[in-house]
């Protein structure tokens, strides 16, 4: 029993537990109910790993997609069986969806490792459960194939295009600055989120979705489809199908996921116009597989690379029109020989194979080498100095380039709560050079690193018309955000970086063309600010934030935990019987 297919040829890992001879192989068959006797002899076992959830509307479609990785897994000779996994919806969960994607990450690995499978298909959308997905199957390496659940169709009001996030975050300041009504802003609502799926725009969901095809752990193609175009079914069958011949092929993530892939990735997200937060992500699934990618490299392998895609919030356009422009293979073709090409993914095929031939529909959507949206080196900065050691981030797509060069005075808030009741007063000392200064929203210090980086402007700056200042924090930022927001200060102030000696009226220089954040204090008072200074309050006293906030690494090193690191492979801990 159980020799049939997969693992190189080799005996099945589910052999273990269905083709067990005794009274357990009895047990173990037995209660797994409704299905014919040959199903335990020798087919692939295939988990198919459900971030569904209608706490994730993102993710609330992803059973329909599941039914479709069923009939495929069928279609293939594999046994599929799906299981729910922890989800995370980005709008709805407190403090931040952030918090917990190490926790999932957790539930998918251990999950899959406890389990008689031999391979997973693993379905995510929402922005975390992409990443956590992939940390947890990394560290498990078993074959493993992601389906993303695919981005809404565009939103539409009033006769234009509306972008998630993007034009929420747009919109709630043209209110603010009463340049829109109450009214118009709540009948936007349904207008923006109005078809299953992620957010259209090129935030997160989207970012992370293209960094799981760019890697290769998702079929060409299939990040871009929305969810509610019958192909996202399509691509779900086949995954169901290529699952199947990934165990006989004994194809697992440490095959697909090495360094080059990640080069490729870190590129495409130049590409893209991606989400800061790729880079953390990116850097988590990298420690999970061993594989080197330091936060420098999302500055220096990128500098070639012009912003190709035209898409909210670096241009005009939404998943759905680059879908149908080609979407990521159109991209990745037209990238060349700035990718690996012979890079495997689960299609079985390179890089260069799954994209030699792909099209591209639409050259607004979609821009060449020749005649890029932004020049090459126009995605994310990297900048050291004395108030980021060990780096900090900025998007340059999504900044204003007048403030790409500036020098103000820092006005700092060592609590987002405290910002947000100061940015409505009159009297706020607040002025359009002003460098707005959040800290002890890092991973530590909130905890989990709320997307909080791009404060909302001051209402009288807004008032008078201004659209975009200089914000620093060691906060992360909604990749549908837009403006000239520094993030991801490491170490962050909580541990006791340099942010958290910054005082409200020093000057702070921004340089993003030289890559440096400095605050012009000297290193003796410097020193004498960091006698004087007082961690923050203890942290949580129990349960999973408790032990977050002992663990979690860095966010220049992704913000994993720090005992998470690595691999464990497939096999239990222990034998249980
Ligand atoms: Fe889920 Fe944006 S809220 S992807």
């Amino acid at each position: 029993m159980g020799t049939a297919a997969g693992n190189g040829g080799g005996r099945l890992r589910s052999a273990d537990w269905f083709g067990e001879p005794g009274r357990m192989g009895a047990i173990y068959r037995s209660w797994v109910r409704g299905y014919t006797p040959e199903v335990f002899d020798g087919h692939p076992v295939i988990g198919i790993a459900n971030s569904w959830s209608e706490l994730t509307p993102c993710n609330a479609h992803l059973r329909r997609v599941a039914d479709a990785v069923k009939q495929g897994v069928w279609q293939a000779g594999g046994f599929p069986l799906e299981f729910p996994t922890t989800s995370l919806g980005e709008t709805l969960m407190r403090p931040t969806a952030m918090l917990f994607r190490n926790l999932m990450s957790m539930d998918v690995e251990e999950t899959l490792r406890a389990n008689p499978l031999d391979g997973v298909v693993l379905l995510s959308g929402c922005d975390k459960t992409t990443p956590a997905m992939l940390m947890g199957a990394a560290s498990v390496d078993l074959p493993a194939i992601m389906v993303t659940g695919g981005p809404m169709l565009s939103g539409k009001f009033q006769g234009r295009d509306l972008g998630s996030g993007t034009d929420i975050w747009r919109f709630s300041e043209e209110v603010r600055a009463g340049r829109m009504s109450a009214e118009d802003f709540r009948a936007s609502e349904s207008c923006m989120a109005r078809s299953d799926g992620h957010c259209m725009t090129m935030g997160t969901a989207s970012t992370m979705a293209c960094m799981a095809e760019a890697l290769g752990m998702q079929l060409p193609g299939a990040a871009a489809i929305p969810a509610s175009d019958s192909r996202r079914q399509v691509v779900a069958m086949a995954a169901g199908q290529r699952i199947v011949a990934m165990v006989a092929e004994d194809l697992r993530p440490s095959r697909i996921l090495t360094r080059a892939a990640f080069e490729n990735a870190v590129r495409v997200n130049a590409a893209i116009g991606g989400s800061t937060n790729a880079a953390i992500h990116l850097i988590a699934i990298a420690g999970r597989v061993g594989v080197p990618l330091a936060l420098d490299d999302f500055d220096t392998l990128a500098r070639a690379v012009p912003t190709l895609v035209n898409l909210m919030p670096s241009g005009r356009y939404l998943m759905e029109d680059f879908a149908y422009a080609g979407g990521l293979p159109a991209v990745m073709a037209e990238l060349g020989e700035l990718l690996h090409r012979d890079a495997l993914t689960v299609s079985g095929r390179t890089v260069g194979d799954n994209v030699a031939d792909a099209p591209c529909w639409n050259r607004e959507v979609i821009t060449t080498l020749a005649e890029p949206l932004q020049p090459p080196g126009s995605g994310l900065a990297v900048l050291r100095g004395n108030l980021c050691p060990d780096g900090a981030v900025i998007k340059q797509s999504a900044a204003s380039p007048h403030l790409l060069k500036h020098r103000g005075r820092a006005l700092v808030f060592d609590r987002l709560e405290d910002y947000n009741l100061a940015r409505e007063a009159e009297e706020l000392l607040v002025e359009e050079t002003t460098v707005l200064v959040l800290r002890n929203a890092g991973p530590k210090g909130y905890p989990g690193m709320p997307e909080a980086g791009n404060l909302p402007l001051p209402r009288k700056l807004l008032e008078r018309g201004v659209t975009d200042m200089v914000r620093v924090s060691d906060a992360r930022m909604s990749g549908t955000g837009y403006g000239t927001v520094v993030l991801h200060v490491a170490p962050e102030a909580a541990v006791g970086g340099p942010l958290a000696l910054v005082q409200t009226g020093d000057w702070v220089q921004l340089d993003v063309p030289a890559r440096t954040l400095r605050m012009e204090v000297d290193d003796q008072e410097l020193s004498r600010r960091r006698q004087q200074w007082q961690p923050p309050a203890a942290p949580l006293a129990r349960g999973y934030a408790r032990l977050y906030v002992d663990h979690v690494l860095q966010a220049d090193q992704g913000a994993d935990l720090d005992f998470l690191v690595g691999a464990s492979g497939h096999q239990p801990p222990r034998h249980n019987h």
